[in-house]
């Protein structure tokens, strides 16, 4: 180290010091351009975590003099859409039930808020695809055939109370006999009746037992089902005579059906949506379903 004396003459720039074969180090001071936006910078920092939420604490950040939040603006611009379209929204809440789908506004209203209601709500059982394709048990809202009746104020009611829950006293309510499980019916009969629904549905079915079984529907069936076993929307119980079925319609799951009976519950809407989302969403539904 250190091999030759190295001389600082006047006027140099001072050195630090330091030498390395012969390499001196310049203690050049910073330049003054620099050094000022390093204060800019520092002091713009100190003014920003004083006016807008920056320092994190216990439960939130401090929240800034300016009172900046961009989740209150968020709300605001909510609140905001809430207020422009509360004129709507208390006119369909108003009108009569049956007049919503003819009147332009309103119904191009509902549809769209209705949509979005549907989706946040109603696709988990009732599907969402083209085909309204749900599941067992879950009817699909988009064909024109209703358990519980397809027009404005049927929709309405059975969104409002649901069915068969044990929440809303006002819920629609039946119950097929368990024909099977409570020895109603024997196996034999039950085996002709259910040739019977086979045969009503226009699908292939054993011509000796399906006469037997128009006995026994006769007896224990028509009464909820009908003569023609075209269903009876006061009772939700379904049209036999179709080929949409909510439990499936082979002869295996009609024995089930037959043998078990069913209870498909809906909840009621009237504690979770206002009385202008459920408007909206009987709306959506009715014009998807070509409602009655
Ligand atoms: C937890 C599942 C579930 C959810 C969520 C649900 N439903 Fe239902 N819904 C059912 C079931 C099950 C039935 C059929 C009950 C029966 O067997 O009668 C039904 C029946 C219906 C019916 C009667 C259909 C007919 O043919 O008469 C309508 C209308 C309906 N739901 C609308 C809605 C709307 C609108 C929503 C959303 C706000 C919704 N449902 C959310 C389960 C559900
Ligand atoms: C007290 C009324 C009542 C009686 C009596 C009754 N049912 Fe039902 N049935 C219903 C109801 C309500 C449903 C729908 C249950 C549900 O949605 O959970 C139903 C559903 C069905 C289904 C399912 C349809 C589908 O789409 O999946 C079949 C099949 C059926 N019944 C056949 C019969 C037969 C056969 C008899 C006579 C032996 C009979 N029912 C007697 C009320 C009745």
């Amino acid at each position: 180290m250190c091999a030759k004396k190295v001389t600082q003459k006047p006027g140099d720039v001072p050195t630090t010091g330091h030498v390395w074969d012969g390499i001196e180090e310049y203690d050049n001071p910073m330049p003054r351009w620099w050094l000022w936006t390093l204060y800019a910078c520092i002091v713009w920092a100190i003014g920003y975590t004083i006016a807008y939420p920056a320092w994190p604490m216990i439960s939130r950040a401090t929240p800034g003099l300016l009172g900046a939040s961009t989740r209150a603006d968020v709300a605001k611009e909510i609140a905001s859409f809430d207020e422009a379209n509360s004129a709507i929204k208390a006119r369909l809440v108003e009108a009569d039930l049956a007049a919503i789908p003819n009147d332009p506004e309103l119904s191009s209203f509902a549809q769209n808020a209705g949509a979005a209601v549907f989706r946040t709500n109603c696709v988990q059982c009732h599907g969402s695809g083209a085909n309204g394709f749900a599941g067992k048990g879950y009817p699909s809202l988009i064909d024109d055939d209703w358990l519980w009746g397809g027009d404005m104020e049927a929709i309405h009611t059975t969104i409002t109370h649901g069915i068969r829950n044990t929440t809303d006293p006002d819920a629609r309510y039946s119950a097929m006999p368990r024909f099977g499980a409570d020895e109603l019916l024997d196996r034999d009969q039950i085996a002709q009746v259910v040739e019977h629904v086979l045969q009503l549905s226009g699908q292939p079915f054993d011509a000796a037992l399906a006469t037997q079984g128009e006995v026994v529907f006769a007896e224990n069936c028509v009464a909820c089902h009908g003569e023609a076993a075209q269903g009876d929307p006061t009772q939700g119980a379904p049209n036999l005579s179709d080929a949409i079925w909510l439990y499936g319609g082979s002869r295996e799951a009609i024995t089930q059906t037959v043998t078990y009976a069913r209870f498909g519950v809906m909840p009621n809407w009237n504690t979770r949506l206002t009385e202008d989302e459920i408007r909206a969403v009987a709306l959506y539904v009715h014009s998807r379903g070509g409602g009655e």
